[in-house]
Formats: C-alpha cells, structure tokens, sequence
C-alpha cells in the first residue's frame, strides 16, 4: 500500500478524487457492522455505537464526537488488545472532553491564535476557549462534542454533521462527512466538507494509541519514525511561530526509527513547555508513509498514511491520571501518543503554510490510513 496523487493500474482507489485518496489493494475479509445505544446527553440527544469487525480488527466508534473509541488488533502471537485510549461510558466522553480521546476535531483542528480570523477583509470573533486568549480544536463546543448523524455502509461507517454559520464564530455553513472503513488490517478515515461561504476548515482525528493496549503504561518503549524533514517550533501557548524549521540536528530528526523514551528525555525547551511533543512535523512526500509506529514487545506495528501535508505528533504530556480507560487503569503522562493528520495550526495567520481557506462550495476531500501489521524482530521497523 502506498500514497499516490494518481491511481495505479489495478489498484483499488476510493470514490475520492486524485491527490486525496490513499491508493490500497482491494480488501479481501468481510465486515460486519454492529450498531447499539450509548446513552443520551443531558440535551436528551442519544448517541449510538458501532463496532466494525472483519475478523482481523475490531473497530469501536461512537456518534458523539465521531469518535474512534476502540481499536482491537493482534499481536506478533495473535492475541489482540485495544489499542486505543478510550473511556468506558458517555459519561466518561463528557468529562474527559480536555483530552479529546478519539474524536473528530473541528471545524479547526488545534489553535488559531488569538480566536479570530479575517477572510475577504471582514474579521470574525471566535470561541476563546484557550485561557479565554485563542481558539483550540473549533471552540469550546467543537466537533468532538456534538452528535453526528451516522450511516451504516457495508464496511463502516460514515457521520455527518451540519455546523451552522457562525457556529463557534466561523462564517458559512459547514457540510463535513468523516467515513470510518475497515479495509484488511487498516483502518481508513475519510474526510469531505464544504461551505455555504468562504470559511476556514481543517478537521483530524484525535486519537491516542498504545501498540502495547491502552492502561498498559506508557508509550516509552515505542519506536517511532516520520517522513518530515522540518517542524513546526512553537511558543508558550503551543502556537506556531511561524517558522519552518529543518529537523536535521535536533530531537525533531524521527527519519529514522527513534525510541520514544530516549527522545522524551532529552533536555530541550520545546519539550519542556510542551510536557514532551505537542508539535507539527511538515510531510516530505506523499509516497512514503506519513509515521510508523513500533511496539518491540508486542510486536505491533502501525503505519500511518495520509493525504495531508502535515502530522501532529501529542505524546499526552496532559494526562494526569485522572481520566480511567476501559481496563479501569488510570491515563497518565505519555500514556499514549496521537498522530493528528492535518494541514497546520493557525494557519490563516501564517501565509505561509498551506491555505486552509476553503471557498464557497469548494469541496475539501482528503483520507487518512491506519494499517496494522506485525513483526517478529525487534529491529523490523
Ligand atoms: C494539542 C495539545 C492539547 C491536546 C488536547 C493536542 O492536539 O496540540 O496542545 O493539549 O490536543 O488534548
């Protein structure tokens, strides 16, 4: 399986169009998608489960917040754990909301500084909910907090939202699709939004992964490698300043497979106002996967691929264990990392990254891969 801007002869390639789809081969295990109640808000909102099985992964999702909530793969002997870090009620959703635990975020992943935004010359206050200072993850009811209309497909599902003009601030009508599909061993994520009128938009997926099972301790004994040959610095309020710095010579450098641990011990001050990595890393290429992510002891390996031009590499530096996961274990420092494909934070202030301006009626697609396999040697990366 590769990324590619054009299809290759034989291939499988999604109804999306070129340059936004992961090119992949055509899946071979079915799926079986179960859908169930998981409670209701306290608007009287319910919300509903799914849980995608093709006998390779089981995957779990809920319709409040779009939410990746379960992710079971097998290890090198085939026992399976869940891999991703997850709360066991709706409930434990709403007051985990800081953490965003496997959620879609948006209509703007991570922060736009100082919560407002100027398009064709007219300025639009936003949701301050950053220390009442800037916008992070669409506001302060984002995304990840609403519920989401959801369709069963033969091999997923997908959810829908409508976010109505001057939703959280941000001008236009927004119509986003996130399409969960079980493919094999990967898990591939689907994003498709347009607006009414010129907006800014740029959605991702939140979710904290441990290869070795979520509440089974950190992610320190991970190896980790990303194709990015340059970072995104930021300030003390983990907004970009503005450079586009190479990663050759610093603890950015994950080009090659690094292990986590011997990283998050390094003496840096990007480390130490972020409690560890809470950085964008700049894509070099869209034929090489985005990460891949190494668990020696279990033998688990995740492959990231993306359409995106960017990855934003959290290692969980919040998480202070007051948050329990299904195992009942509590979520502390790095008890897990997320890999938030994206374009990059703050961009309408930064003309030089890629646009996030999304012109009325202009479609924005793009896809996200997950795909689990296993190794049997610990240097495999
Ligand atoms: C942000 C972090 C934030 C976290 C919230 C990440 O995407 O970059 O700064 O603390 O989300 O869980």
């Amino acid at each position: 399986m590769r990324i590619a801007k054009h299809a290759d002869e034989g291939s499988f390639v999604s109804s999306l169009c070129e340059g936004a789809s992961v090119v992949m081969q055509e899946p071979t295990a079915k799926v079986s998608v179960l859908c169930d109640g998981f409670g209701s808000l306290p608007t009287g909102e319910s919300v509903q489960r799914f849980v995608l099985e093709n006998g390779i992964l089981s995957v779990g999702l809920i319709s409040h917040g779009a939410r990746l909530a379960s992710l079971w793969a097998p290890d090198r002997t085939g026992k399976r754990a869940n891999l991703i870090l997850g709360c066991e009620t709706l409930s434990g959703y709403l007051n985990a909301h800081d953490a965003y635990l496997g959620a879609t975020c948006g209509r703007f992943a991570n922060r736009i500084a100082e919560a407002s935004i100027e398009i064709d010359g007219i300025l639009y206050p936003l949701s301050a909910n950053e220390n009442g200072l800037h916008t992070l993850h669409g506001g302060a009811l984002g995304f990840d907090s609403r519920v989401w209309k959801a369709t069963t497909l033969e091999d997923g599902v997908r959810f829908s939202l409508v976010s109505e003009d001057g939703d959280q601030g941000f001008p236009g009508t927004l119509h986003a699709e996130v399409t969960y599909r079980l493919c094999d061993g990967s898990l591939r994520i689907q994003y498709e939004y347009v607006s009414d009128r010129p907006t800014v938009a740029n959605l991702t997926n939140h979710a904290y992964f441990n290869l070795s099972g979520e509440g089974s301790g950190t992610i320190c004994e991970h190896t980790l490698s990303i194709a990015a040959r340059a970072f995104l610095p930021v300030d003390e309020s983990f907004l970009p300043t503005g450079e586009i710095a190479p990663v050759e010579n610093t603890i950015f450098d994950f080009r090659r497979a690094v292990a986590m641990g011997e990283r998050l011990g390094r003496n840096d001050s990007q480390l130490q106002i972020n409690r560890g990595f809470n950085h964008t890393f700049v894509l070099a290429t869209q034929d090489l996967p985005a990460a891949v992510l190494c668990c020696p002891l279990t033998g688990r390996k995740m492959t990231v691929l993306t359409t995106e031009p960017g990855i934003h590499l959290y290692t969980a530096g919040f998480l202070d264990g007051s948050i329990h996961g299904p195992s009942g274990r509590p979520y502390g420092k790095e008890a897990g990392l997320c890999l938030e494909t994206q374009r990059f934070p703050d961009s309408p202030h930064q003309p030089q990254f890629p646009s996030t301006y999304l012109r009325a009626g202009e479609v924005y697609r793009s896809e996200t891969v997950f795909e689990f396999t296993t190794f049997e040697f610990q240097d495999e990366n």
